[in-house]
């Protein structure tokens, strides 16, 4: 089917290559043979490399700003305005990306203690951007600040485009509908037919560009978000959400009630950005393994997540699954300590 793209910057390196993790995927096989009932099947296990879209705008933020950026400046604003975590690693794209097209950034971001200048914050003041810190409860009022902000850049003659936390929003959802067709041209040259894609889900734009991208092509290919915070209902509702604006904003007509929306939310743990021992275990085993680092706060959880799923037999139907890295290294080294090396 021919998808007919709004304005769009070159900005991602794409396509990311899709790789087979064959030792991962004997290891487990070995595994759950000396372990498990002979009905649980370890399908081979694929990874989305998202966490090579670029060095300093690695990840999945880059896809949705490809499409973002472009409408900022088609409509004429020197100032890009957005907000996230203290180590978002959307922040850090967007300010990245700010330095490298002459665009003012300025980031809302929220942090209860004293942030130290590590990770993605570090890029963040490298780059240039200005950053106002807020506390939890100031970030329950996030639309005045934005609105706040807005009035300022308006007042001081700079138009400011806002875009949402994570780039989520009904533009920001053409990044990952694109990679569902890139995806899709990389099954053809594999010559696979996965049965599930899955990924981290955070603010639900990558789940619902990837659940709409897939619908549009008409495949029968089940979109699996694990959740890093919140619960089932959220993203739910949130990923339908997001959808209904691009259905409006782009005059798209969807049947969103017949979208099926699979989240996970079993492996969040004690809290957004904040993961257990098993997930840095994860993470270290892969990486000697496979020589692919994931990151705590997202791609971490949802990784080990999808790996006792398959231990507890949820993918043994499918000859293939993937798994999209969407970034976040500078995450992981904001929190190198937690290694224990
Ligand atoms: C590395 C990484 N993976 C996954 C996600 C989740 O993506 P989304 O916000 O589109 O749900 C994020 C979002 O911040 C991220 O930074």
């Amino acid at each position: 089917m021919m998808i007919a793209y709004p304005d769009r910057l070159d900005l991602a390196q794409t396509p990311t290559p899709l790789q087979a993790l064959d030792r991962l995927t004997d290891q487990l096989r070995s595994d759950i043979k000396s372990s498990t009932d002979c009905a649980v099947r370890c399908p081979r296990i694929w990874i989305k490399r998202d966490d090579q879209t670029g060095s300093l705008t690695s990840g999945n933020k880059v896809r949705k700003l490809e499409f973002l950026l472009a409408e900022a400046l088609a409509q004429g604003c020197g100032t890009v305005i957005t907000s996230g975590g203290v180590q978002s690693n959307h922040c850090r794209a967007v300010a990245v990306l700010g330095a490298q097209l002459g665009l003012k950034v300025h980031l809302l971001l929220r942090s209860d203690i004293e942030p130290q200048p590590v990770g993605n914050l570090l890029i963040d003041q490298l780059v240039g951007a200005t950053i106002s810190h807020y506390s939890q409860q100031e970030f329950r009022q996030l639309g005045n600040l934005f609105e706040y902000w807005q009035q300022h850049y308006t007042n001081q003659g700079s138009k400011a485009y806002s875009i949402p936390t994570g780039g989520s929003s009904g533009t920001g959802l053409w990044g990952y509908i694109a990679a569902a067709q890139e995806l899709q041209n990389d099954f053809l040259r594999e010559q696979i037919s996965p049965s599930y894609i899955i990924h981290a889900t955070g603010s639900g734009g990558t789940q619902a560009g990837l659940t709409m991208g897939f619908n549009l092509l008409n495949s029968a290919i089940q979109v699996e978000g694990y959740a890093v915070c919140d619960d089932r209902a959220y993203f739910e509702r949130k990923v339908k959400e997001d959808i209904k604006h691009w259905s409006k904003q782009y005059a798209q007509p969807v049947l969103i009630d017949k979208l099926k929306i699979v989240t996970h939310d079993q492996y969040v743990g004690p809290d957004y950005g904040k993961a257990g021992p098993e997930v840095f275990e994860s993470i270290k085993q892969l990486a000697a393994l496979e020589g692919i680092i994931l990151d705590p706060v997202y791609t971490g959880k949802a990784f080990r997540g999808m790996v006792e799923e398959i231990r507890q037999g949820r993918y043994s139907d499918a000859s293939d699954i993937v798994f999209v890295h969407t970034g976040g290294l500078f995450g992981l080294l904001a929190q190198q300590q937690q290694l224990n090396y």
